[in-house]
């Protein structure tokens, strides 16, 4: 999760960069929109070149092939691309043997579609079948179209060594999990992303243990749905039932997983995202509770406060549900933090439910906020069967009142931090002063303090002297004993 407390629209992309093989003479430029997912598909695409002869570059100008992956999760984030393959086409008219690629999720919704509609588009390549790059640009390079969308049982690209991509060498994704099968009526994802799979916990351990050897010092699991992770031999989860009964009984959760992860690497910092409350179970709570070096943080969607609502969104669980849920989280973990993402003006949504949202982000007080109003999504279940009858500035309205309450929330969170004397991993330079460094405590919070004679990557204890609503500024007092 970015560190901001209130994110509206991501309107950047992140043009991204790695140390680059000197034997490599092809120049990718490629960028990433949307969710951590996409960034560590990046990667995934970018290593995948690399061994086709393909350096990354930061200068667009200077690009054999540009890729954008892309997102489809709100139309705003589809427009946005839109308009970057307008940037592209004013450089391809400087260097025209330049090539376009679409991944993602925006090249999945629009398959061949996306060659016609976007002139500047040679190549479109969903986000299951990145192995097929190169035979992709073989097809481009011989003058044919090159799309490829098909979407996968089994692919979770488990032996492809990431090549990490702007990396601050201390914190890295690894992907635990693709796609989802939950079906929320509003969201594009099952079909963008495919069914449910999860990859081979060896392989899961063998890159953590590639990245701990190249000293990185935090680990973030990555899937759609994290708590529904469940390894029994390969395979979709909906399959699980049909597997044999050997596989059953060996199957690994995701709460083995982590306490795997836990005790093989001791010394790393776990993080997970994104957890579905209705797959959250008392296991994982409990592997946390037991294992220090789990972050205390917990990222978990809830999208409204009404139950009629979340019944309408098909999100598996009441309001009432989700209430004890966190009542469990809060006495089991009691110096967790955690964050929400809510969806303000859903088809249906009265002044009622939208006080009930408000109501429910009071009794948890989340320390951060992910907050949107509601964008139909074409192919969508929400899209064929419910109208999107919230007026727009009743949307915007509502998103304004949530995003206010969440400010006011996350200040009481951080404040409560002050006088304390807590683990930072340091991450990098403080964006605002060079004479100061930034890390992030186990609860997700930024922390900035003067950088004495420590350096990046170093475990510190920082006592927290003040802090912002997003923010917490402090002192360092010395090495935490992880270092
Ligand atoms: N489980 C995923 C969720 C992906 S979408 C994860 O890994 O984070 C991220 C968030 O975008 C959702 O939780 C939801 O709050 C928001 N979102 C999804 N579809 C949306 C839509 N159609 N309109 C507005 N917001 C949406
Ligand atoms: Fe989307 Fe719901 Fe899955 S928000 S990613 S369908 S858990």
């Amino acid at each position: 999760m970015a560190s901001e407390n209130v994110i509206e629209e991501k309107k950047q992309g992140q043009a991204l960069i790695t140390d680059n093989k000197s034997e490599n003479k092809k120049k990718l430029f490629i960028e990433s929109y949307g969710c951590q997912m996409n960034l560590n598909d990046s990667e995934i695409v970018a290593s995948i070149l690399s061994k086709q002869g393909f350096n990354t570059t930061l200068n667009l100008e200077d690009a054999d092939l540009v890729l954008v992956n892309t997102c489809s999760i709100r139309e705003k984030a589809e427009q946005t691309i839109r308009k970057r393959l307008q940037k592209y086409n004013a450089v391809k008219k400087i260097n025209p043997k330049m090539k376009v690629g679409v991944l993602g999720c925006m090249a999945e919704r629009l398959k061949e579609k996306f060659l016609e509609e976007e002139k500047i588009v040679d190549l479109v390549v969903g986000p299951d079948a990145y192995r097929d790059l190169p035979n992709l640009l073989e097809e481009i390079d011989a003058g044919r179209d090159a799309v490829n969308v098909i979407l996968s049982k089994d692919e979770t690209y488990g032996d492809v060594s990431p090549v990490r991509l702007n990396s601050n060498g201390v914190s890295a994704f690894v992907s635990i999990t693709r796609g989802c099968d939950n079906m929320c009526t509003f969201c594009v994802v099952p079909y963008t992303r495919g069914r449910e799979r999860s990859r081979e916990p060896k392989s899961i351990i063998k890159e953590i243990q590639d990245l701990v050897d190249e000293n990185y010092k935090e680990i973030t699991l990555l899937g759609q749905n994290v708590d529904s992770y469940l390894w029994y031999g390969g395979g979709l989860k909906k399959d699980f039932k049909k597997a044999s009964e050997i596989a059953q009984a060996t199957a690994v959760d995701f709460a083995q997983l982590l306490e795997l992860c836990a005790t093989t690497f001791p010394k790393t910092r776990f993080r997970f995202s994104t957890s579905n409350p209705q797959d959250m179970d008392l296991s994982v709570l409990n592997a946390m509770a037991n294992h220090k070096n789990i972050c205390r943080y917990i990222h978990l969607p809830v999208q409204s406060g009404s139950t009629k609502i979340l019944k309408a969104m098909n999100r598996q669980h009441t309001r009432e549900e989700y209430m004890e849920l966190i009542d469990n989280i809060v006495e089991i973990i009691p110096d967790i933090a955690l964050s929400q993402d809510m969806i303000t003006g859903f088809c249906g949504e009265t002044e009622k439910d939208h006080q009930d949202t408000l109501s429910l982000m009071e009794y948890v007080k989340y320390d951060f906020g992910f907050m949107f109003a509601y964008s139909e999504r074409p192919g969508t279940p929400a899209a064929k069967k419910t109208p999107d009858d919230v007026p727009i500035d009743v949307k915007k309205r509502r998103l304004t009142e949530i995003i206010q309450l969440q400010q006011k929330h996350s200040f009481y969170r951080t404040k409560a931090f002050i006088g304390k004397t807590m683990e930072v991993l340091i991450e990098g330079i403080s964006k605002k002063s060079e004479l100061h460094f930034k890390g992030r405590n186990s609860q997700n919070t930024v922390v900035v303090f003067l950088k004495e004679d420590y350096k990046v990557g170093d475990f510190i204890n920082v006592k927290v002297d003040n802090c912002t609503s997003a923010t917490l500024i402090g002192t360092a007092v010395g090495y935490s004993e992880n270092n």
